[in-house]
């Protein structure tokens, strides 16, 4: 496995490749877990005897002030373990921002669908994530990018920016890697004590109730999502939505297919975490 951390070494090395390479891309911030090998291993299958490309960075401008950039965790040694078991040819892991954001002059936006959920609780959040993955996939031009799921604002706008801007490649989605107690895989679950983790499985608890109600013919969203604030406790409900799934604009009534979406502090992590209901 190659090990890259400039972005000069990066286009050398893909310049470098013969044409027709396939190239599979999964870019991720790192503190990979199971749900990241989950985009490798179908990275490793789609690219076949091609490349598979990693990049590892925590993107600063993704973060708020008051966010957890400074404690977001890190793990370089043992994600580049986890990679090379995984089939990554390469990683790009930049050593300094600065390799990614010569300057902060040049932003790319997808607007309407970052008006809602993490959108408006995270203000300039898919501004920082449509610029470096539009960076990123400018710098690898790969033929397919993977994404998780669990982030499903962030794909359906990184789906808008690909298409806008004509950007290489095929966006593809990967569904939401679960604990066996169902708590969704997440790098910030590292920063969950005990306690604050066993609480936290009242996200998917939650979502499982909506499902259940949703299965048995529920349509109102009110009655579809009940008590949310006692279904949460002890948990600081960022937002509890259901949303149409193209528009992500919130609807009371299902009749097309939506996500219903949580967004939850506990013990001072936020979590997020969805489901979709199809009708
Ligand atoms: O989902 C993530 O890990 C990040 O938002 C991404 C897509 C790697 C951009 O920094």
């Amino acid at each position: 496995m190659l090990a890259l951390r400039s972005t000069a070494d990066l286009l050398t090395w893909r310049t470098s490749l013969a044409a027709g390479t396939t190239i599979a891309f999964v870019p991720t911030m790192g503190y990979l877990h199971d749900g990241h090998l989950s985009l490798l291993r179908e990275a490793r299958a789609r690219a076949g005897a091609g490349k598979v490309v990693l990049s590892i960075f925590v993107n600063p401008t993704q973060f708020g002030p008051n966010e957890d950039l400074d404690r977001y965790p890190r793990d370089e040694a043992g994600d580049f373990a986890k990679a090379q078991a995984s089939g990554t040819d390469v990683v790009f892991c930049p050593t300094t921002p600065e390799e990614l954001y010569p300057s902060r002059s040049t932003w790319v936006t997808v607007d309407d669908l970052d008006q809602h959920l993490c959108g408006r609780s995270r203000p300039g959040h898919f501004r920082g994530v449509c610029t470096v993955v539009c960076k990123l996939l400018m710098l690898v031009r790969p033929d397919v990018s993977l994404f998780g799921q669990k982030d499903f604002q962030q794909l359906a706008i990184l789906r808008h920016m690909h298409a806008d801007l004509f950007l290489p490649g095929e966006i593809v989605g990967m569904p939401i890697v679960r604990e066996p107690d169902g708590l969704a895989l997440s790098s910030r679950n590292a920063n969950l004590s005990a306690a604050a983790r066993q609480q936290a499985l009242a996200i998917s608890s939650f979502l499982a109730q909506v499902r259940e109600r949703f299965s048995a013919g529920v349509r109102d969203v009110a009655t579809l999502l009940g008590d949310t604030a006692s279904a949460l406790a002890p948990g600081k409900i960022d937002y509890v939505e259901v949303v149409d799934a193209l528009r992500l604009a919130p609807v009371n009534l299902i009749e097309r297919p939506a996500l219903c979406a949580v967004a939850a502090f506990f013990g001072g992590v936020r979590l997020i975490d969805n489901t979709l209901l199809t009708p």
